[in-house]
């Protein structure tokens, strides 16, 4: 930090709220408050946290984080494109955002408030050279009203909070921002973040005309850029040491550089073959735009601010670090080293390694999360399957419900080999129902056409979304079919608010490495029925009575006082223990589940609509509107002429990496007719929903961290282009 902060610096310490934490600037306040916290407790919060436009949740916040100044860097922004499209949105979200969040910082008595605003709202007229008296001075430029109007408003408010409340709520206005974090796609980026891809593009491409980067009129338009790191500083500077005296603050540089020198600059940073073609067909706008620092100059008058040069240096290597040469993994590392941590100590603690109270402990906290009465953690989702069949099949269920060998059982054509397997040996007849392609999920109209006869459904909720889940039910209840749902690609999402898995009689989870959340291998069975509960745990070990609660070994020892009690076995039994060391690690994962899969509808909902703007002949699945849903992956259909081999090899060689939905059309799968005769099978081919996405669909990853909006792009523009040559 500069030593300006420093001096300037309150001798309590403060809790200070970021508020809009996850953007440009707020990005640029967590480095650096990373490296210093002059003295302060920070908080960056984002909309994930809480819905900055409800004042009331916000002040709650704020007071629970006892928070006494705050950094208000939240806004609705956009380029040139983004604000002549939305004029209603930027105005109406950015007032919004002022007026909810200076009320909920005066109503939990914070004093200071930092809030920013922008050059590019002072009025028309003065865009030449203008300083902070003249911002109400006239109408913005008409690309811009909603959101000049709507900061000009933030301004008037915290002016209005500083008289009537004698709050010290000010406000900084920089220029042109740009750095890590930027937006850089063709709607929402500014000047630098465009150039920066274009550029990028550019030296991805092969062609000539890929080679080069077209740029709307002569360079000769001059500009002033702040790197946002140095309006990071001043943010901090300003919350201690800037007091209103009744303007903002123009935060910029004393000089200006021209778009020519930005372009040079950016040559400068990329591959030097790359030609420049001015399109001087097209206006420079404004010649000159020059926001005079004088009070700045006057307040910090050996401030220095970065380079152009170097601001653009970091932001061109971070643009390369984030999107170009970057690979897009099925999954990404998922073990954090807090749960390595975890597992090293219990390694060493001398603790029980295999099934203890760790697993105990999972298996409750797990229940309460699925709001079932209990669950049972065993060491795969392949044995969760088995186990559920083979309980399925128990003596002790009623006739009606107890399935026997040569039952036939139901199961989606899109479904994974252990999801098959267990039915097969425990002689149970698949009989195979296709799919609707364009959510992936069982096909209802096949289901009922096929129902009479069958005694079972073994569902599976293919990538975690789901069928409309009242007609499945429905036609459950109608057949009397036993449901198991093989919801091991669907932890934590919900329909109507019900989690699936524990709509049938047993459900099925797994807790692999590239799942929702991991203890490394691992998978869990819920059953609805108290007696299915005890076999499925007795089972899992041996079954002997070891792990059955108190009351129920005591009858069993009482029933067999001629056997040692530790070697009663009265059920059939498998080996199905997990490791309590997963367990340990899959706790720690439980905690952070919800955050995940709520990045991975967010990331789901980012490429969604990019590609849907760029490319809508892509089919991305949705899931139905009473369903909440963090996809597993990203599944992606192409159209009927896409050759698919092209297409995959295209993204693999671009680093996206790439698999079939699930396996793909089952029956197509040569384990089949190593173990079903022909008769029982059916033909692949008449599976036309499973074959469509056999032949047309693919998935990519999906992860359950913050995607950036930059890697989005790259991602979409990877996308597109391998659809371009796989045409
Ligand atoms: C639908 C489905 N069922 C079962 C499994 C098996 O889970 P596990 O890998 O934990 O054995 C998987 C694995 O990905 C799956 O996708």
């Amino acid at each position: 930090m500069n030593s300006f902060a420093k001096t300037k610096m309150s001798s309590s310490r403060q809790n200070v709220a970021v508020l809009g934490a996850r953007g440009m600037t707020g990005q640029a306040l967590q480095r650096l408050v990373a490296k210093d916290d002059a003295g302060k407790t920070w908080f960056f919060c984002t909309r994930d946290d809480v819905d900055l436009t409800d004042e009331t949740a916000l002040y709650s916040w704020l007071k629970a984080k006892r928070i006494s100044q705050v950094i208000n860097v939240a806004a609705v922004v956009g380029g040139i494109t983004f604000n002549i499209s939305h004029p209603l949105s930027t105005l109406d979200q950015n007032l919004r955002l002022a007026t909810s969040v200076l009320g909920a910082c005066h109503k939990a008595d914070i004093q200071d408030v930092v809030s920013i605003l922008s050059t590019c709202i002072f009025p028309v007229k003065h865009q030449t050279a203008f300083s902070e008296h003249q911002i109400f001075d006239g109408a913005p430029h008409v690309t811009n009203k909603g959101y000049a109007y709507a900061k000009r408003m933030l301004l008037a408010l915290s002016q209005a909070y500083a008289d009537q409340c004698g709050r010290n709520y000010v406000c900084v206005v920089p220029p042109n921002l740009y750095g890590p974090f930027d937006k850089f796609d063709e709607e929402k980026a500014h000047v630098v973040g465009a150039l920066i891809r274009k550029f990028a593009q550019a030296e991805e491409a092969t062609s000539d005309t890929g080679r080069t980067v077209r740029v709307y009129g002569t360079g000769a338009a001059r500009r002033q850029f702040m790197f946002c790191d140095d309006l990071a500083s001043l943010l901090v500077w300003a919350l201690d040491a800037y007091k209103d005296t009744g303007e903002p603050l123009i935060v910029a540089d004393d000089g200006d550089v021209t778009i020519k020198d930005v372009v040079g600059i950016l040559q400068s940073n990329f591959d030097g073959t790359i030609s420049i073609e001015w399109d001087t067909t097209k206006p420079d706008g404004q010649l000159e735009k020059k926001a005079l620092n004088l009070k700045l100059r006057r307040l910090l008058p050996d401030w220095r601010p970065t380079p152009i040069e170097e601001g653009i240096r970091q932001t061109v290597a971070w643009y390369r670090s984030q999107c170009m040469g970057q690979t897009f993994p099925l999954c990404c590392n998922n073990l954090p080293s807090s749960d390595i941590e975890t597992a090293v100590n219990l390694l060493r603690s001398g603790k029980q390694l295999s099934m203890g109270p760790e697993t105990r402990a999972f298996e409750k906290e797990f229940a309460a999360f699925m709001k079932v009465e209990d669950s049972l953690f065993v060491n795969s989702g392949s044995s969760a399957n088995l186990l559920a069949v083979v309980a399925a099949m128990h003596p002790d269920r009623p006739p009606a419900k107890r399935l026997v060998p040569g039952d036939r059982v139901a199961v989606p054509a899109l479904c994974w080999s252990t999801t098959v397997a267990p039915l097969i040996t425990q002689g149970l007849i698949p009989v195979f129902v296709d799919v609707d392609p364009s959510t992936l999920q069982i096909s209802l109209d096949d289901l009922e056409a096929k129902a009479s006869g069958i005694k079972a459904l073994m569902l599976v909720h293919v990538l975690g979304s789901c069928p409309d889940m009242d007609r499945l039910m429905a036609l459950v209840k109608d057949y009397n079919m036993v449901l198991i749902e093989d919801s091991c690609e669907a932890m934590g999402n919900t329909w109507k608010g019900k989690r699936l898995g524990t709509f049938g009689d047993f459900g099925t989870f797994s807790t692999f490495y590239s799942h929702h959340m991991t203890s490394v291998e691992g998978g869990f069975v819920v059953a609805m029925n108290p007696k299915d509960r005890l076999c499925l745990r007795g089972m899992r070990a041996h079954g002997w009575i070891r792990h059955l609660p108190a009351e129920v070994q005591a009858d069993y020892k009482a029933a067999h006082p001629d056997i040692d009690p530790r070697f009663l076995f009265v059920d059939i039994g498998f080996n199905m223990r997990p490791l309590d060391l997963c367990a340990a690690i899959g706790r720690n994962q439980l905690k952070r589940l919800e955050a995940s899969n709520r990045c991975r509808r967010e990331n789901y909902e980012a490429v969604y609509t990019r590609l849907q703007a760029k490319a809508p002949l892509v089919h991305m699945v949705l899931p139905p509107k009473d369903a909440e849903v963090a996809f597993l992956a990203l599944p992606l259909l192409f159209p009927p002429s896409t050759n698919l081999e092209n297409l995959q090899g295209e993204l693999e060689g671009s680093g996206v990496e790439t698999r079939p939905i699930i396996s793909g059309n089952f029956l197509r799968q040569p384990m089949m007719k190593r173990w079903l005769p022909d008769e029982a099978m059916g033909d692949p081919a008449a599976f036309t929903g499973a074959e469509t996405v056999h032949h047309q669909g693919i998935y990519i990853g999906l992860h359950g961290v913050p995607w950036s909006p930059a890697y989005c792009d790259a991602l979409c523009d990877k996308i597109v282009k391998a659809l371009c040559v796989a045409n």
